[in-house]
């Protein structure tokens, strides 16, 4: 059974989709949330929280700047106590273009956001994590990481950076009681999945061998193991979550053709 019953957890970009998921099952399990987002919303989330009975708060902040993070995070250990829990979620994917068209702005913005975000918070957190010998830390990577995303270099890169983050943070802190693993999602059916235009929504679908999307929920159940007690041997890792599709999806169609 689940506990994180007495702890605090932090969470990066949980306004909504997979991170607002997380938010919700961790406090379900019984720890206390901090949200730091750039987006409003998440004032919603919160009051979700509250609502089960958990102390929550959320902190405005953009993850890529080093001092509103470090502000945020004492503010949040201020009121909640110190961060036992935290999950790097927070990131963007908006800067679709050919290498040769993107432009330095949007390179630079997507690494601050997904690469630096998780470095600024890594940073603040993990010292305090060693000193009192527990710690999860979870990375939301993507199934990109591994394969590329066409047109999507910047969010593929800043991916992929975030696995040898990943495998460093567990090679400095493995021995403190820390953790810290890398989660690869796949195609998951959050608010601007299911915005997706329907033809390439189906496409997407077609990709995967369970033959649907995944849930947030889904995902934030992973995380929620990985920051157990039950997870404490598994350590710089990376897991896929996608419902198969990582596999020779031409070849599992086909097969499914057959059985049509
Ligand atoms: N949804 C998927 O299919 C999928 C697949 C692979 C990986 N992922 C990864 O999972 C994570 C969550 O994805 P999602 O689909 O739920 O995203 P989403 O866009 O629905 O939510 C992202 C959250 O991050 C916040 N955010 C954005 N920029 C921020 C900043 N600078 N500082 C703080 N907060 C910021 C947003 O306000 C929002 O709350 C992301 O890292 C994403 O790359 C998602």
């Amino acid at each position: 059974m689940i506990s994180l019953e007495g702890k605090v957890a932090l969470i990066t970009g949980a306004s909504r989709g997979i991170g607002r998921a997380t938010a919700n099952c961790l406090a379900h399990l019984g720890a206390d949330i901090a949200i730091l987002d750039i987006d409003e919303q998440a004032a919603a989330a919160v009051d979700e929280i509250r609502a089960m009975g958990r102390k929550a708060l959320f902190i405005h902040t953009d993850v890529a700047s080093h001092q509103s993070v470090r502000a945020a995070v004492a503010a949040a250990e201020a009121e909640l106590g110190p961060i036992d829990i935290l999950v790097n979620n927070a990131g963007i994917v908006k800067n679709i273009a050919p290498i040769a068209k993107m432009t330095p702005e949007a390179w630079q913005k997507e690494l601050g956001v997904n690469l630096t975000g998780p470095f600024n918070l890594i940073q603040a957190i993990a010292p305090g994590m060693a000193e009192r010998g527990w710690g999860r830390i979870v990375n939301i990577s993507s199934a990109a990481a591994k394969g590329g995303l066409f047109n999507q270099a910047g969010y593929a890169a800043t991916k992929s950076g975030l696995l040898g983050l990943t495998q460093n943070v567990t090679l400095e802190y493995a021995g403190k009681g820390i953790t810290c693993n890398a989660i690869l999602p796949g195609v998951i059916g959050t608010e601007n999945v299911m915005a997706m235009p329907g033809e390439i929504f189906d496409q997407a679908v077609r990709m995967v061998p369970t033959g649907r999307v995944g849930e947030p929920k889904e995902v934030a159940q992973l995380i929620a193991f990985l920051c157990s007690d039950l997870a404490g041997y598994i350590n710089g890792v990376d897991i896929l979550i996608d419902g198969g599709a990582a596999l020779n999806t031409v070849v599992l169609g086909s097969r499914k053709a057959l059985r049509n």
